[in-house]
């Protein structure tokens, strides 16, 4: 069975038809072709990877329907740097080399984006505490932590 919904993504509005049962990370990767958004737990919910923000708020894509997403604004990686400028978290991950394969990446700058907005002057262990459903199988988390932390001041 079918629904069409109206989704906006990175300010662009889509009208699509999808199966019911599409989950919003394939339909943002295999209808839109936005692969910046990663798979990695394959759908369990675990590693953060899919992490997306829906009307701001952070979510694990793999965890929602296309259609509960229906008439709502999605933002993903690709819209996360403005005017052609990186994010300031995009630029300290970048300058505290906070990534290797930078798999986990997208999923964690878009939680993370969100966490700062609600706690712009986070503790260490604020930071690790907000990290907790994005899991990095390859940098080890401390240069991520610093990261975050030089992005706060930058935004202040
Ligand atoms: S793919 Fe969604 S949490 Fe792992
Ligand atoms: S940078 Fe490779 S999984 Fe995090």
């Amino acid at each position: 069975m079918n629904r069409t919904v109206n989704i906006t993504v990175n300010g662009v509005a889509y009208q699509e038809t999808v199966p019911i049962r599409m989950l919003l990370v394939d339909f943002i990767r295999d209808r839109l072709g936005l692969t910046g958004t990663h798979i990695s737990c394959t759908y369990e919910g675990r590693c953060g990877a899919c992490t997306v923000q829906v009307n701001g708020e952070a979510v694990k894509s793999c965890m929602l329907l296309a259609v509960q997403a229906d008439g709502d604004s999605v933002t993903t990686i690709e819209g996360l740097s403005k005017d052609g400028q990186p994010h300031p978290l995009q630029q300290t991950f970048n300058e505290h080399h906070a990534l290797q394969c930078g798999y986990c990446t997208p999923g964690i700058l878009m939680n993370i984006e969100e966490f700062l907005r609600k706690n712009p002057r986070p503790s260490e262990t604020e930071i690790r505490h907000a990290l907790i459903g994005n899991i990095c199988r390859c940098t080890g988390y401390v240069h991520i932590v610093e990261a975050i932390a030089a992005a706060a001041d930058r935004m202040r």
